[in-house]
């Protein structure tokens, strides 16, 4: 039973039916309710998304594709912004810092490796230092494998797993801790753990967002369909070479067959929905996947 009903048990008695407002401040004061907690009137205020600046986001796997675009436009959208990737992205990193810069925001990168819990704690300090407190955890790292069952060996499985899950893992829980401490999260103003879903495993993280609601940090999930980047051109390559079809046939032929809306997604698509999950305006969803596919998964 929650306080909400248990305060009602106790204070069950018959209430006047005129719906009036004077019916209204009653209820509430025997919930001892203040007036905008029982009911209230929207303002304009309330119709506009507040702004981002000064907080900041750290976007993992950000040097390029979605990562990026993701970080361009949380930049565009106020944020200052933390990139990071893996050793072999350095300079991929390194411009898309150069870009947010010229947007007129704050930007650092962070080598880690997501799948090492100790380098996810050691980038979060490094944003910490450089940008301030953490707002935003975008953990969008993640790779692809075209592989039959059969053929994956462990090495295949144990490395799909560091990265997609003990990766996002790591980010999640590093990101909550440092957000915790920080004691500056409130109803109006969450903390947001934004991860990389896909159509493909389509699953909300219930208990975890359950968790973390409790400490005002949401959890939401975004799920692309088939985006055009370097993933997709692995992706279509292997598909195409099992088929023995040509290069770039693969990504068009999904396209056609599956897709409602005719084409292959971009970027941007799935970084103008992280834009509205990291935004104010999401600050009373949590615990979702949000599918941005163009229509190959009905929800
Ligand atoms: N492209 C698609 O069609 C598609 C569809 C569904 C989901 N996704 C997901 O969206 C996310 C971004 O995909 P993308 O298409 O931009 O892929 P991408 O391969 O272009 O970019 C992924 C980035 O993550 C980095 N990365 C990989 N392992 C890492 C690690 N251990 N630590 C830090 N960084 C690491 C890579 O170096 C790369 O820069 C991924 O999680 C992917 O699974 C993509």
């Amino acid at each position: 039973m929650n306080s909400f009903s248990r305060a009602t048990l106790r204070t069950a008695r018959p209430i006047p039916v005129k719906p009036n407002t004077t019916q209204y401040s009653v209820v509430a004061s025997r919930l001892r309710l203040a007036p905008h907690q029982f009911c209230r009137a929207s303002s304009s205020s309330e119709h506009q998304r507040e702004s981002n600046t000064g907080k900041s986001a750290i976007v993992t796997g950000s040097s390029r594709g979605i990562g990026k675009s993701i970080a361009l436009r949380l930049a565009t959208d106020g944020y200052d912004v933390c990139i990071n990737d893996i050793g072999a992205n350095a300079e991929g990193c390194m411009e898309v810092v150069e870009e947010i810069r010229a947007i007129g925001r704050k930007s650092c990168f962070a080598i880690a490796d997501v799948s090492k819990r100790g380098e996810v704690a050691n980038m979060i300090q490094t944003s910490v230092k450089e940008l301030g407190p953490l707002s935003t955890m975008v953990a969008n790292a993640g790779i692809a494998q075209v592989k039959a069952l059969l053929d994956l060996t462990e090495q295949d499985f144990e490395h799909m797993l560091a990265v997609n899950v003990t990766g996002l893992h790591n980010c999640y829980a590093e990101a909550a801790k440092q957000m915790i401490s920080q004691h500056d999260r409130t109803p109006d103003n969450p903390g947001k753990l934004i991860g990389a879903a896909s159509i493909v495993a389509f699953k909300p993280f219930a208990l975890l967002s359950h968790y973390s609601a409790k400490h005002n940090i949401t959890v939401n999930a975004y799920a692309p369909g088939i985006v055009g980047t370097a993933m997709w051109e692995i992706i279509d390559s292997e598909l195409a070479k099992k088929k023995g079809q040509p290069k770039g046939s693969m990504i068009k032929k999904y396209v056609h067959d599956s897709t409602a809306l005719g084409r292959v997604s971009v970027p941007e698509d799935v970084s103008k929905l992280v834009s509205f999950l990291a935004s104010s305006d999401s600050n009373f969803v949590t615990g979702q996947t949000q599918v941005v596919d163009g229509g190959i998964i009905y929800t």
